[in-house]
């Protein structure tokens, strides 16, 4: 029996539960252009954004005070435990579509492509959430330089008088999705640039805002417990993840098998960082019962006195949250393609234009999101998010484990350490974390995780490239 019989027969006999082989496609279509530098700014990209900006205020204000640093830590702890399994995975299948090509290589087609179909909603629903969360800086800054803009552009109906669309975030969303079919070299070198600069700006505000720390304002430090703490993590958990977006690029990395691995851990290492302090300056300038729930950052600033810089901190701000579209216009996307080029939704999906970009999802994900940006409010959005991510963190981080023990002696270039402790805390945190969603947001993705089944069951289980044997042999064929 040849190698591809071989396979073949195994792909028919795991039925739903077969599994994707570990290499990449050799000829994807994509273009390998990104370095470790490039490949850790679209993952800064995607961590830095409106979880620092828009939510460190309202989590000190209600949920935790000052204690809302530790919010962050204990949030970036879990992170980084689900991190660490992105990175050895990140290592070792450098294949576009982070957690739906891990958990279709190691734990079968269906987890894949139901961790696939999740992802597409999430990841659609973050681009929709944060260009709301620019457009209201815009708005604000706008408003600020004595611009009268009509009501009418201002929001989506039924968020403020005589609101029928929020035009800006509509037009970021198209905006993004254009810039990105002009090509992976094109967008990253931008996407490169404005990260540069949102680092630069939340640099500034630790250095400026240092000067006007009030150690008074920081106790008591915990004035909600250390249950307000906790409750804080799981708000402020928008703001460490996005490395997993990021490793959605993994086919267009150059020496994916080492960078990728680097550049998830960097970023997120370099995100903790900033967050800590950021944090603890912001809460440090301005008693937390006092912070704005809105425009956190530039509201302390102007407070001190520093009116100009408070302008500035909002511009920065807005730029620092658009390279969190890009960042997730693109994982969407990536996603996308690769589960179209598995054969689970059309090939059509998968096709690259001359920019070397699969520029139909990528529409798709810019036309979906710009409709939920412009008639659908933050809040409720918002409630789309978070549950994806956790559900693949957990896919993520048993994959790793069950692979690390499957397969042990595949050729890793990173490995996840304190096995298997590091995943199944990541698990455990995940699981925490999703329990403390709205019944509402549990609602919708049961109604979203029904309609994939459907899909799933009519299309992609017989069209499956795998489950038709166009396949080849795997490096993990137990
Ligand atoms: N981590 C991203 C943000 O904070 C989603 O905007």
């Amino acid at each position: 029996m040849t190698l591809d019989e071989s396979s073949r027969q195994v792909a028919a006999q795991r039925g739903i539960f077969r599994r994707k082989p570990i290499e990449a496609d050799a000829d994807s279509g994509l273009e390998r252009s990104i370095g470790l530098w490039q490949l850790t700014a679209i993952g800064l990209g995607a961590i830095i954004g409106a979880g620092i900006f828009a939510l460190a205020g309202p989590v000190a204000k209600t949920d935790a005070g000052p204690a809302v640093t530790v919010s962050f830590l204990i949030a970036g702890v879990a992170s980084a435990c689900a991190a660490l399994s992105y990175a050895e995975f990140g290592g070792l299948i450098p294949a576009a579509g982070s957690a739906y090509t891990y958990g279709y290589a190691v734990l079968g087609e269906s987890v894949g492509w139901f961790i696939g179909w999740d992802l597409l909603l999430e990841y659609t629903a973050i681009v929709a959430v944060v260009a709301i969360g620019v457009s209201q800086y815009i708005t604000f800054l706008a408003d600020a330089v004595g611009l009268d803009l009509p009501t009418w552009m201002l929001g989506a109906p039924g968020t403020g008088e005589g609101h029928r669309i929020d035009l800006f975030a509509v037009l970021l969303c198209l905006g993004v999705a254009w810039l990105l079919n002009r090509g992976i070299r094109t967008s990253t070198r931008i996407e490169t640039m404005l990260v540069g600069v949102k680092i630069a700006i939340v640099l500034a505000v630790i250095v400026v805002g240092a000067f006007f720390v009030d150690t008074d304002n920081l106790t008591p430090y915990f004035p909600y417990g250390l249950s307000g703490a906790a409750t804080g993590a799981a708000t402020v958990f928008f703001a460490v993840f996005g490395y997993d977006a990021m490793s959605t690029a993994a086919e267009e990395s150059k020496e994916a098998e080492r960078n990728l691995p680097k550049a998830i851990i960097l970023s997120l290492a370099i995100a903790m960082v900033l967050y800590l302090l950021a944090a603890t300056v912001l809460t440090g300038m301005v008693p937390f019962a006092d912070l704005s729930a809105t425009a956190a950052y530039s509201e302390a600033f102007a407070s001190v006195g520093l009116g100009g810089f408070s302008k500035v901190v909002a511009v920065g701000a807005i730029v620092g949250i658009v390279t969190v579209l890009f960042s997730f216009t693109l994982g969407a996307s990536r996603v996308w393609f690769a589960i179209s080029r598995d054969g689970l939704l059309p090939a059509w999906f998968a096709k690259t234009n001359d920019h070397h970009s699969p520029s139909r999802p990528v529409w798709i994900v810019g036309i979906v999101s710009a409709g939920i940006a412009g008639f659908v409010s933050i809040g409720d959005a918002a409630e789309l998010t978070n549950i994806g991510i956790l559900l693949a963190f957990v896919v993520v981080s048993a994959a790793v484990i069950v692979l690390r023990y499957r397969s042990p002696d595949l050729p890793r270039t990173f490995r996840t350490p304190l096995m298997p402790f590091t995943p199944l805390l990541g698990i455990a945190f995940s699981l925490w974390l999703v329990t403390k969603l709205q019944p509402e947001t549990w609602v919708r993705f049961a109604v979203w995780f029904l309609l994939g089944v459907v899909i799933y069951a009519a299309y992609g289980y017989r069209h499956s490239k795998l489950g038709r044997g166009v396949a080849v042999q795997t490096k993990d064929t137990a």
